[in-house]
């Protein structure tokens, strides 16, 4: 009888600290030994010229969420699963969305049912907290987070989920005494709400305008009172979507005072500018998404940010409507004003090969910077670590074997969403996973999905809880004692 399930030979190995040549011995879904000449495995795959890097965790994704405006995600479990495997992907972390009027738990109960069977590799929910009255902050969250769901979003802007300030204290403050992260899209609403108005008064309708309605002072702005709030609080937080240097600058300045901000960029930061969203009339509106790509600069700064470690996260917030829908973007038809298109585009599964391509091939991050930001610091922040983002004994199995110098064009019609457009239609990269493992079993080879739905797992996250939190962390709420130190390991 073989000594593993599975190995895999000869590949060059990366860890968020490390690169090294070894093989991984598989066994029951767990890495179960990491050294040269291991004895043999039941199923043996030969990863020599290739590099074999922990699952990608996206840590933002949006599938099958309920909208309000009727609108439809055209992804829900099924098809966003199975399109982050392709490109490398072994864990998502969708939202579970609170509807006003509704309870967390209802929520929860709600996207379980969304997601039971459908999903091809593992998953968490994050929480949307949009409404906190009642015993929303003060009980609910409180029982979500001991039963593993840490992490929720709070929104500045948008009618229908948006926070005030004094809310989102009451929020932060439960995530201070039960060591919940709250993640924060940081966008002035009522600064929105005005220049949409000005713009809709002129007759700026189209697409592009929606960049005009939301610029980056506006996220500075939020960014900065997010921020503000937090430290008032005296607890970490993590800024969602970050999409240039004003927001940055923010960020950093918080950071280098010592206090445990975290940040979030996507590739949409990267790769697209406010440009995208002028072009052929309409078709701009595929490339609406909040806050809106900006310019080349502020693309630099994003890239700095991620080279200098102000951002620890890399996701795509993949947010799937399709353009030629009356569902998606083209809710109310081919001249939908643009405070009615709906937000987002898609990217789960070219993530990974962008930042790939461009990132670790170009020279701009090392591999170890690479895994940090798309599998280790998400897991670890989203209380995932050690079990997934990392190559080590006993973990779980989660693994994608890249051919650095694989070159692909990239094309809607070879990925796997349900979205009938990607942002980067002909874009070419060099880098693409090959295989993908989640707990052990290879599940897409060379362009071939190898498993049936419903493999994929719920996972429940822990953070660590702050033991005392009044005495380790600073904080200027009445009767909680003040002291420098933060509680919980930095990422
Ligand atoms: O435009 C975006 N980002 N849409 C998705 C929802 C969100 O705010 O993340
Ligand atoms: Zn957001
Ligand atoms: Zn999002």
């Amino acid at each position: 009888m073989a000594d593993f399930d599975l190995v895999i030979r000869g590949g060059k190995i990366a860890t968020a600290s490390d690169t090294f040549h070894a093989d991984i011995g598989i066994k029951d879904g767990k890495i179960a030994a990491l050294a040269n000449n291991l004895a043999k495995g039941t199923v043996e795959l030969d990863a020599k010229g290739k590099i074999v890097a922990p699952g990608g965790i996206d840590a933002h994704c949006h599938l099958d969420q309920p909208m309000t405006d009727g609108t439809v995600m055209a992804d829900g479990f099924e098809s966003g699963t199975k399109s982050a495997a392709f490109g490398g992907t072994t864990t998502i972390i969708p939202f579970a969305c609170q509807m006003r009027g509704h309870t967390l738990r209802d929520a929860v109960q709600d996207y379980h049912s969304r997601s039971d069977g459908e999903a091809y590799i593992d998953y968490a929910f994050h929480l949307i907290v949009s409404d906190i009255s009642g015993s929303v902050a003060n009980q609910e969250l409180p029982a979500l987070i001991d039963d593993g769901y840490t992490s929720f979003k709070i929104y500045m802007t948008y009618d229908d989920l948006k926070l005030d300030d004094r809310e989102i204290l009451e929020v932060l403050t439960t995530a201070r005494e039960h060591g919940g992260m709250a993640m924060i899209h940081a966008e002035n609403a009522d600064c929105i709400e005005w220049l949409t108005e000005k713009l809709l008064q002129a007759g700026k309708t189209q697409p592009q305008y929606h960049w005009h309605s939301r610029p980056p002072i506006v996220e500075r702005e939020a960014t900065h009172r997010a921020l503000s709030l937090a430290e008032l609080v005296g607890v970490p937080v993590l800024i969602v979507h970050v999409s240039g240097e004003e927001a940055i600058k923010q960020i950093r300045d918080a950071q280098a005072r010592g206090l445990q901000v975290y940040g979030e960029t996507c590739p949409q930061y990267l790769f697209l500018t406010a440009e995208d969203l002028g072009i052929d009339d309409f078709h701009g509106a595929k490339c609406i998404c909040s806050p809106p790509p900006r310019d080349e600069s502020n693309q630099e700064a994003v890239w700095l940010g991620l080279e200098t470690g102000v951002f620890q996260v890399f996701s795509s917030d993949h947010a799937p409507f399709s353009f030629d829908d009356p569902k998606g973007k083209l809710i109310r038809g081919e001249e939908t004003p643009f405070p009615y298109i709906p937000n987002g585009i898609p990217g789960l599964e070219t993530r990974l090969p962008l930042l790939f391509s461009e990132g670790v091939n170009k020279g701009r991050i090392t591999l170890p910077q690479f895994v940090a930001l798309t599998a280790t610091s998400p897991a670890q922040i989203y209380g995932l670590y050690p079990r997934k983002g990392t190559v080590s004994i006993g973990a779980d199995a989660d693994l994608t074997i890249w051919d650095p110098n694989k070159e692909v064009t990239i094309r809607n019609e070879n990925l796997h969403h349900n979205v009938d457009y990607t942002p980067y239609e002909g874009m070419d990269v060099k880098g693409w996973p090959t295989t993908t493992i989640s707990r052990g079993e290879i599940i897409v080879q060379d362009g071939e999905l190898l498993v049936q739905k419903g493999r994929g797992a719920f996972l429940r996250c822990e953070r660590p809880k702050p033991a005392q939190p009044n005495q380790h962390m600073k904080s200027f709420v009445p009767g909680v004692n003040a002291s420098s130190n933060f509680a919980e390991p930095r990422y």
